[in-house]
This record gives structure tokens, C-alpha cells and sequence, in this order.
């Protein structure tokens, strides 16, 4: 299959790429298109059979539900049985924005979306073209982030392209993705909200709103099956093997330089992601990639170009790939939920 690509300036009218992208998705095709956190691989959600090449386009396992996409919170009552006040409350706080509400189903959602269970995943993407497609495709639009699965998801066009050009009808390019991680999916469905995977929208941001939250335990313990189904496979994992390192600058530093150098006698090809700081008491060292990610005190930026920056370690053909770890707090427990599991839990204490 022939892959599509528009190009979108998004200050500037795009009503025919809309048009023209919108009746592909009526019709069953796939369209992925940007929104603030990744892009999406789109399909009308209210379409099996079009539902069902997604799982095909990315590989992905068919017991791992989608994210439906709207452009009102009126669409919500459609999708959703059952609205609890609070989840009215967070949609008219946080929507349009990067928060997924997971609630129990209404009866027209196909099972290939919610892959059998009773709940529905909905969320309001904060991007003009994701809106703009959603209102004139005139459907709830499922979409996953628009990667091959098990790959970081993509940020830009390019790393759509990258991943699963020929398998889909088109691609929407309108550049960068803001934030750079995937929204916050928080399960409304029970007594208690409950985060099923961090993201955008934080913890200490939806706590202010609700009072009582809590975190999925299955998220840090391995042992524990988590809620949500996607957060049980490998993840945002590059070919590379990643590895976080950590530790008091005094001890991690000699460390490190001496590990740099056993991967050079090893004959290991290393990439290093590090922030300022970091590389401000590492100096120079050697490595096939490396990358200054800024302040350790601005994570937005390092969320902006993390997945990015994991797939350049990609394309410069490292072996192994240090990074660091960060305080799960604020943006830092998505930040930190996306690297963990990029690195198989992998965390080496200096
Ligand atoms: O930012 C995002 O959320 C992006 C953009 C494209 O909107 N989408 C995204 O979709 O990250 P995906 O499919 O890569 O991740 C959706 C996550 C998965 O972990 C999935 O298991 C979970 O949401 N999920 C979907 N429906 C669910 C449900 N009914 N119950 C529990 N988890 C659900
Ligand atoms: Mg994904």
C-alpha cells in the first residue's frame, strides 16, 4: 500500500488534507495524525473491521485495548454508560488535554476497541489537527500511539513514516509533538480514581481536583499484574539495550568513565542520553552518540525529546544506551514509567 503524507502548517487553513484524510478513515482506512503528546494511528472507533488493521499495522496484541479520540465532552455520553460527576468534573478541567478517562462502556463500542472488557478508554486531544480530523471524520477516532509495538512511540512524522509506512493510508505531518509523552490514563470506573499509566496530566494535578487517588500498584511491581493491559509488554524499548544509571556524582563518575572504557575494550557501540548536569561533572568522554537532554530541572524539555532522542541512538547503530533516572514527581513519573520500562527495569546504582 501507497502511504499518504500531508504536510500541515498549523496556523494556516488545511481543510482539504482534513477532508481528504477524514474520508479515508470513514471508509476503514488508517490515518495516523499528530496531538500533544505522540501521534496516533487513527481508525473510526465505531468500525471492527477498521479497528482490527490496526492491531495488524502495528503488531500489537489484540488483548490491549484503545484510546477512542472526541472533539465535545457531549460525545463522552455517548460512548461512556455511565459518567460519574467527578469524571464531568475532570473533563471540564483537563479536556481538551493529555488525560484518558477510562469508564464503564455504553453497548455501541465494538470489543475490538475495549478488547472485551467493560470499560471504555476516552480522551479529548488538545491539537487542531487531531480535532479538526475527529469533527469532520464525524466518529470517535481509536487511536494508538502510531508505532510499531514495543518501539518508543513517535513524536514526529518521521517516526511514523519510519515504523509503518506501506501498511497505512496516510499520515498527517504537522511536526513536533508538544509534550512528548503519552497522556495519563486514569481508570474512573471504580470507587477510588485510580492511575493506570502516568502521563501528561499529573498525579499532584488531578489530586488538587479529586481529594482521594491512587496509583496502580502493578506499575513498580513486577510481581503484580497491572490494570491496564498495555503496561504489561515491553515498551518504548529502541533495539539498543538501555540501561539508567545512577548515583552520587563523587561515586557514579569514576564508575561510569570506567565502564565507558570496558565497553570500548568490549568493542560496544554507547549511546548517552545526559543531562547538563551530568555531563557537567562527567566531561568529555568518548561514545558513538550522546546528547545533552538540558536541565535536570526542566523535565518538559527532556519529555519533549526523549523518544526521539532513543531512536537517534537507534539510527547511530549503539549497542547499549546510558541515561538517567529522575524523581517521580510532577511530570518525572511518566518521564520515569517511560524509561524504566524502555530499559526492562534495568537501573545501575553507582
Ligand atoms: O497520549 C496518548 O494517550 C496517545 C495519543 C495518540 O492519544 N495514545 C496512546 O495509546 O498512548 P496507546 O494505545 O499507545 O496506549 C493506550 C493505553 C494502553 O496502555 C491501554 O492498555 C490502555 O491505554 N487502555 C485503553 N483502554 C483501556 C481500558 N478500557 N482499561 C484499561 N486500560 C486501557
Ligand atoms: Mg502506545
Amino acid at each position: 500500500m501507497e502511504t499518504k503524507r500531508w504536510f500541515v502548517d498549523i496556523d494556516k487553513p488545511m481543510a482539504k488534507v482534513i477532508e481528504e484524510a477524514a474520508s479515508l478513515i470513514k471508509g476503514g482506512g488508517l490515518v495516523a495524525f499528530p496531538t500533544e503528546t505522540v501521534y496516533g494511528l487513527g481508525a473510526n472507533g465505531l468500525d471492527s473491521q477498521a479497528v482490527e488493521k490496526i492491531f495488524l499495522a502495528k503488531g500489537r496484541p489484540s488483548d490491549n485495548p484503545l484510546i477512542l479520540h472526541i472533539a465535545q465532552i457531549q460525545e463522552a455520553f455517548f460512548l461512556a454508560s455511565d459518567i460519574s460527576p467527578q469524571a464531568r468534573i475532570l473533563m471540564e478541567r483537563f479536556w481538551p488535554g493529555p488525560l484518558t478517562l477510562v469508564l464503564p462502556s455504553s453497548k455501541h463500542i465494538p470489543a475490538r476497541v475495549t478488547a472485551g472488557l467493560n470499560t471504555v478508554a476516552i480522551r479529548m486531544p488538545n491539537h487542531p489537527v487531531a480535532l479538526a480530523l475527529i469533527r469532520q471524520a464525524g466518529v470517535a477516532i481509536a487511536a494508538p500511539s502510531a508505532n510499531r509495538s514495543g518501539y518508543p512511540s513517535p513524536t514526529s512524522a518521521n517516526h511514523v513514516w519510519e515504523d509503518l509506512a506501506g501498511r497505512i493510508e496516510g499520515i498527517i505531518d504537522g511536526g513536533a509533538t508538544g509534550l512528548g509523552l503519552e497522556s495519563t490514563v486514569l481508570d474512573m470506573s471504580g470507587q477510588v480514581p485510580l492511575i493506570l499509566r502516568p502521563g501528561g496530566v499529573t498525579r499532584e494535578e488531578l489530586a488538587s481536583v479529586l481529594g482521594e487517588i491512587q496509583v496502580d500498584p502493578g506499575l513498580k511491581d513486577w510481581r503484580t499484574t497491572p490494570r491496564s493491559p498495555g503496561m504489561k509488554y515491553v515498551h518504548y524499548s529502541p533495539r539498543a539495550q538501555v540501561y539508567l544509571v545512577e548515583g552520587a556524582p563523587t561515586s557514579l563518575v569514576p564508575k561510569l568513565k570506567k565502564l565507558l572504557d570496558d565497553y570500548t575494550i568490549q568493542g560496544k557501540k554507547v549511546g548517552l542520553l545526559f543531562t547538563e548536569e551530568m555531563w557537567r561533572d562527567l566531561g568529555q568522554v568518548k561514545s558513538a552518540y550522546h546528547k545533552d537532554l538540558g536541565s535536570r530541572r526542566d523535565l518538559g524539555r527532556i519529555a519533549h525529546v526523549i523518544y526521539d532522542e532513543l531512536r537517534r541512538c537507534d539510527q547511530a547503530g549503539v549497542d547499549i544506551i546510558l541515561t538517567e533516572t529522575y524523581q517521580e514527581e510532577g511530570l518525572g513519573a511518566a518521564l520515569m514509567n517511560r524509561l524504566l520500562k524502555s530499559a526492562g527495569y534495568r537501573i545501575v546504582n553507582f
